[in-house]
């Protein structure tokens, strides 16, 4: 019998994934479908056509785009399936446990009430563990460049929800609003019972990962990449584990990096940081999950026992109950 040439298939590796926006989520195809189901006219002709304007300089290009597109996102349903789409993509990455920010201003601000975000999201993540085999958290993030006020009624308004919510985080456009504007409402939340993170050091400076760890009291540093250029902050980092949730597509794309080659990952990791690889925003961006981890492979030479590091940490920097975290290690050394 002729020796058979079929390369093996890539098995990705079982990994958690917290850093996913799921707003960032929506594909050309769904948006389009979403549209029409709604009545909501987009300002592009065709799904290349909009694939074309997925060219960014910068996050605020990004993000003008991802707050358009969000227009389509209207009823529980359009909620529910924009979650099905991701944890079907998950599932095929490797991802077994998700915790999911959502952008709950950026929906409230057009009218659509927050129970029907939280509750579509609910829809899907609640059948997540027998449909996908995925275990899944909520995040709600407040819009750093809208106001601490704006976060505190948007906080006020969640309460009814906040057993269906692990954490609160902080995203949106980063530079000239840094994280002490919201340690208020950060307090709440965790007199609340509820974890913390923040985007932190993507394009805003180190003095902004600071802020967040020790005014707002966060449990993760989002993105984090800027830390580098501290060397106390990152002794700090290493020294009290806190986690990063990189996203080297994300990094690249928004050209926090002009080449993926030059990713801090590496340095990273050598410093002993306790890092994460994430796809932030994988239908703008290029890449889900596991593509993020072939990508680092790809352009920075990381090794089987760093890709599995960087899986082993997304389970340790997880808000995972410790038995679960435990079964999803085990998993991984017997993957
Ligand atoms: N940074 C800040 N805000 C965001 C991002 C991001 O990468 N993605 C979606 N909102
Ligand atoms: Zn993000």
């Amino acid at each position: 019998m002729a020796p058979d040439s079929t390369p093996a298939p890539h098995r990705p590796l079982p990994k958690a994934e917290l850093h996913l926006h799921i707003e960032g989520t929506l594909e050309p195809e769904l948006a389009f479908a979403l549209a029409a189901r709604n009545g909501v006219t987009l300002p592009y002709a065709t799904e290349d056509e909009l694939r074309r304007a997925y060219s960014f300089n910068d996050l605020q290009s990004f993000l003008n785009l991802y707050y358009a597109l969000m227009e389509v996102l209207r009823t529980e349903d359009d909620f529910a399936d924009l979650a099905h789409a991701y944890l079907a993509r998950a599932k095929e990455q490797g991802v077994r446990h998700a915790e999911i920010f959502f952008d709950p201003q950026a929906h409230t601000s057009r009218g659509v009430p927050l129970g029907t975000v939280v509750n579509g999201l609910s829809r899907a993540l609640d059948t997540a563990p027998e449909t996908y085999g995925i275990t899944t958290g909520l995040i709600m993030c407040f819009l750093r460049d809208e106001s601490a006020d704006s976060a505190l009624e948007t906080f006020e308004a969640a309460r009814p929800y906040l057993d269906r919510i692990t954490a609160v985080g902080l995203d949106s456009a980063e530079v000239g609003h840094p994280p002490a504007k919201f340690r208020e409402v950060f307090a709440l939340a965790r007199e609340a019972g509820l974890k913390c993170v923040a985007h932190a050091g993507e394009e805003g400076p180190a003095a902004y990962v600071w802020e967040a760890l020790d005014v707002l009291g966060v449990d993760r540093i989002d993105h984090g990449v800027r830390c580098m250029e501290d060397g106390a902050l990152v002794a700090r980092l290493v020294a009290d584990r806190v986690p990063l949730t990189v996203c080297p597509l994300s990094n690249l794309r928004l050209r926090v990096v002009d080449d993926l080659a030059d990713h801090p990952l590496p340095a990273m990791l050598d410093a002993g940081l306790l890092v994460t690889v994430n796809s932030d925003d994988p239908a703008y961006f290029g890449g889900y999950a596991d593509d993020n981890f072939t990508a680092v492979r790809d352009a920075l030479g990381l090794d089987e026992a760093a890709l599995r590091t960087l899986a082993r940490n997304s389970f340790l920097a997880s808000f995972l109950d410790e038995g679960t975290r435990a079964a999803y290690l085990k998993e991984l050394d017997a993957h």
